[in-house]
């Protein structure tokens, strides 16, 4: 099975303010995986919202083997063999996984229903991606990956010719990584096209066989894997040559504001004990699962603690809770950042002020200016893509919404800030820009805390490193010693 399976033709697609897709043409061949990628905000998964029938296209046409087919809805786009995996996925988590695989197609013609039929083809389909998992068991108990898993037995169950996936790899493990992986392998194998949108470009040198490029809503240009390289890539998402990844680092490292005595967290498996000094950015690495974040959430009073101690320039926190651990001058940039840090349906502005409303306070009520000026040097700091700093973060891309929690812990008075995966979701380009604010911060006596999967940030960024493996500081590494091969085998 080969040539073309899809096509969209001269599509554009409007907001209020923004050309999310300007007369975008693109076609791909049947068992054909293609990379989809770009800057925040470039039109990708707006492309992907048409594709699926999510959003309409202001102009433009969509065919399926040549010809001209019309998209209204979802539902639709299934039954023509398209189906979406989208970041925020789309399952109902209180329904079994059988339920939600085939949702709204559970009877026929009023009959009743067969459940015993519906468990075992559920069962049929997972077993078809190697997952071996009662159907029964409830959506909602499963990780993300497993969650994609049943996403992607649901797409074949409608028996896709194109399966959508849209930044599938941003919360998974490795190992969970070359799972998906090797089941991309295999729907190519079946003659199933896969479009894989990713801000991580090493995963579509290994994955993908063409790619296409996107700037400001236009495609800029597609080629197969083997005649581009990475570099090429960014250049062509940019606009422009990036040349250094991080920005110079010249840190003066001062006194100690934070000690931690022998924390655990309620459940850990190991006390952890560590300090940090202003002016000093501490990387935190180890595989996902190594328990970072659960450090982190127990150091901010978050999770409950099992035992031990947090010093905040010499005063001991007398209770642990986040209210306390914020009195003190910590900041908690967490990993769900959807969930716990952004008011979804207020502005940019607002959302970025809210952390800290003392700085804007003016005499006798909240100064607006400064609000505006606060917003706007964020906006330009950190390329957040809007009209207008009064857009609702809701109608952001996803790296932008991403921007704009950076930008509001950022603009905190905390003395110590703890970054849970800062860069995550956002591209190339914008990264450096908050490794120049993160450098900023400690150049002012801040002490940062940096928790980062990406092993070159953490190289490029730290000052020292703390490798956690199973709930425990397992190296602390500075100098020379913050090396790849070093953190690696600690971690491992
Ligand atoms: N519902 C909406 N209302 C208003 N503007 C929107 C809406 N959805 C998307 N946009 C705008 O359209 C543009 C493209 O957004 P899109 O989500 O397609 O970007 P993206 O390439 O997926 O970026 P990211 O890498 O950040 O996920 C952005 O400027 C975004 O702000
Ligand atoms: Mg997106």
């Amino acid at each position: 099975m080969s040539g073309i399976f899809f096509e969209v033709r001269n599509i554009s697609k409007s907001f209020p303010g923004v050309k999310a897709l300007d007369s975008v043409s693109m076609s791909i061949n049947r068992g054909e995986v293609r990379a989809l990628v770009g800057e925040n905000g470039a039109g990708k998964t707006t492309l992907m919202k048409v594709l699926n029938g999510n959003y309409k296209a202001d102009s433009g046409a969509l065919f399926i083997d040549g010809c001209e087919v019309c998209i209204t809805d979802p539902t639709v786009a299934a039954h023509m063999g398209i189906s979406i995996i989208f970041q925020e996925l789309n399952l109902v988590n209180g329904l079994s996984i059988a339920e939600n695989i085939f949702a709204g197609r559970l009877s026929e013609g009023g009959r009743p229903i067969r459940w015993r039929e519906i468990r075992k083809k559920a069962k049929e389909y997972l077993d078809r991606i190697g997952f071996n998992i009662d159907p029964k068991i409830e959506v909602g108990k499963l990780s993300v990956a497993g969650k994609q898993m049943v996403e992607i037995a649901k797409a074949l169950s409608y028996n896709a010719q194109l399966i959508l996936m849209d930044e599938p790899s941003a919360s998974l493990t490795q190992n969970e990584l070359e799972k998906l992986f090797a089941i991309i392998r295999d729907l190519k194998q079946k003659g199933i096209a896969v479009i894989y949108i990713s801000h991580r470009l090493e995963e579509i040198f290994s994955i993908c066989d063409s790619v296409t490029v996107m700037r400001d809503g236009e495609i800029i240009g597609t080629s197969s894997v083997q005649d581009v390289t990475k570099n090429r890539l960014v250049e062509m998402m940019v606009g422009r040559e990036i040349n250094q990844a991080f920005p110079q680092r010249e840190h003066h490292i001062q006194e100690e504001v934070l000690r931690v005595e022998n924390l655990m967290r309620k459940g850990g498996k190991a006390k952890i004990s560590f300090n940090l000094h202003r002016g000093e950015v501490l990387g935190i690495a180890g595989l996902v699962g190594a328990g970072r974040t659960e450090a982190m959430r127990a150091l901010y009073g978050v999770d409950y603690i099992a035992g031990g101690s947090v010093f905040v320039k010499g005063k001991k926190l007398q209770s642990s809770s986040p209210r306390a651990a914020k009195d003190a001058g910590i900041a908690f940039l967490t990993e769900d950042r959807k969930d716990e840090g952004l008011t979804i349906d207020f502005s940019i502005k607002s959302n970025i002020v809210m952390a800290n409303l003392k700085k804007i306070v003016g005499r006798l009520f909240l100064s607006n200016a400064k609000e505006n000026a606060i917003a706007d040097e964020y906006i330009q700091a950190i390329k957040i893509k809007t009209p207008s700093r009064t857009q609702k973060v809701l109608n952001l891309s996803g790296g932008n919404q991403q921007k704009v929690v950076v930008a509001k812990w950022f603009n905190t008075d905390s003395d110590i800030i703890i970054m849970d995966e800062p860069t995550r979701g956002i591209d190339v380009g914008a990264k450096y820009e908050i490794y120049e604010i993160i450098n900023d911060l400690v150049s002012h006596g801040k002490a940062v805390i940096m928790i980062s999967s990406e092993l070159p940030e953490v190289l490029g960024m730290s000052d020292r490193v703390l490798v956690m493996k199973s709930d425990a500081i397992v190296a602390e590494l500075t100098g020379e010693r913050i090396n790849a091969v070093d953190i690696m085998n600690y971690a491992f």
